[in-house]
């Protein structure tokens, strides 16, 4: 119980640290400047990261990459990417150096829709809500104008009000459905405080009396709030060349076989849910990986693609392989929900600067680039599946982080590479050739 601590937030970061070690980490006392070496010396930038979380007493540090190369509709991109897994960014280098020779990644953004919802229990006449919803649509409209009348200059602001009923499964419960375009921002602010506002505009006109009166029921407020399934914020990535194209050297048995396997692959992950799981886990390396470097929220997109991947009632692969006469097709259709302006997106140095590197985006070219970059990643994890296995690229980068751990460097560093370019990587292979080694 002496573990359990009040008023932890006042603490200074100083303070926290002591009770941190004092309690969980035996008194070590080196434990101090490890978690000090990660302070940023430049106090005021190390204010700014501490600004967005809570209870903050160092940084976490994850490796910044850049994947060159991309071309997407014809235009060129250097991708950076935030990730902690080896060989992902190798991988989504060498796809795009692939089909850069083969007409690059074509993106196109379908939709930009997002959605939130008043949720509300009203134990009155259903009726209510198709005989007065559109002047309770009016009168909502007219009290959010305020908040909405920026974004609306921006063309954006609320595109549709509609009641739902969810009384089939809940009884009394009922939705005030509210599509959005929030333009550049993701715009979750924007919409959860708009929802807060209709939420009390809603109380008060069914608190007036005719109301009360003609429908007999009470209207109680439950909760206001956005939805991160965006099944109409969409977007899609496509490459494709001749089958001959997919392998030019044949190394990899015939390009025919090659694009047979590789299309069962993905056929296998449409209706295999353990495998699509996987198979989708390839697609998040990319896209989380952009996603954060550019200080999105990837919790929200990552919720949002694996709702969408079972959208008909099927956890499902969401990319596509199509083989038509001798062309060699490989798609993926995802909805990001994603912003370039507000959130962190400017305020992390980093996300400001991923955002520089990709010649400052709109909204939607930034979800034509997420949604490339996961088709990349996919494209290359699946063409290694079904040709070499993923173990050879994986424990080749793998290897020099052991090599690191174990504090081998310089030439003999080279010679363990140059030993493992052909046999099995493990740790005990590592150091049974190492300490094979003349001193
Ligand atoms: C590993 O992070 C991702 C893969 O497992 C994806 C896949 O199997 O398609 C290689």
């Amino acid at each position: 119980m002496d573990k359990i601590v009040n008023g932890y937030s006042k603490m200074s970061k100083s303070e926290k640290i002591d009770w941190l070690i004092h309690h969980y980490l035996n008194e070590n006392s080196e434990v101090r400047a490890e978690i000090e070496q990660f302070w940023i010396n430049d106090e005021k930038l190390q204010n700014t990261i501490d600004g967005f979380s809570e209870n903050v007493i160092s940084n976490h540090v994850l490796p910044f990459s850049i994947a060159p190369n991309f071309l997407i509709n014809d235009k060129v991109y250097a991708v950076p990417m935030v990730i902690e897994e080896s060989s992902v960014v190798a991988a989504a280098a060498s796809a795009a150096k692939f089909w850069l020779s083969r007409g690059g990644f074509k993106a196109q953004v379908i939709s930009t829709t997002k959605i939130g919802h008043v949720h509300f229990r009203w134990t009155g006449d259903a009726k209510v809500f198709e005989i007065e919803s559109d002047s309770i649509v009016q009168r909502i409209l007219e009290e959010t104008k305020a908040l909405t009348s920026s974004m609306e200059s921006r063309g954006g602001g609320i595109k549709k009000i509609f009641f739902k009923s969810l009384t089939e499964n809940i009884e009394h419960i009922y939705q005030v459905e509210v599509h959005f375009e929030t333009c550049d921002s993701m715009g979750a602010n924007f919409i959860n405080t708009v929802l807060e506002h209709i939420a009390i505009t809603l109380r008060l006109i069914f608190e007036e009396r005719e109301y009360c009166e003609r429908y007999f029921g009470k209207l109680d407020i439950i909760m206001s709030i956005l939805s991160n399934y965006t099944p109409e914020c969409l977007v899609r990535a496509w490459v494709s060349c001749t089958i001959d194209e997919l392998d030019p050297d044949m190394a990899h048995d015939t390009t025919e076989h090659l694009a047979k396997k590789f299309k069962t692959a993905v056929d296998i992950a449409y209706h295999d849910p353990f495998r699509a799981v996987t198979h989708n886990k390839g697609i998040f390396n990319g896209i989380d990986a952009l996603v954060l470097a550019t200080g999105n929220d990837f919790r929200a997109i990552e919720a949002c693609g694996h709702a969408y991947a079972a959208r008909d009632g099927q956890y499902r692969s969401l990319s596509k392989c199509t083989i038509y006469e001798d062309i060699f097709e490989f798609s993926l259709e995802i909805p990001i929900a994603c912003g370039t302006v507000g959130g962190l997106t400017k305020l992390h140095p980093m996300s400001k600067l991923s955002l520089e590197i990709l010649n400052h985006p709109s909204a939607e070219e930034l979800m034509q680039i997420i949604c490339t970059l996961g088709l990349a990643q996919n494209f290359a994890a699946v063409k290694s599946l079904v040709t070499t296995g993923i173990q050879k690229g994986h424990m080749k980068m793998h290897l020099s982080n052991m090599l690191n751990h174990l504090g081998i460097e310089g030439q003999l560093a080279e010679e363990v590479k140059a030993h493992f370019n052909d046999k099995t990587i493990s740790f005990t292979a590592v150091k049974e050739f190492l300490a094979a080694q003349p001193l």
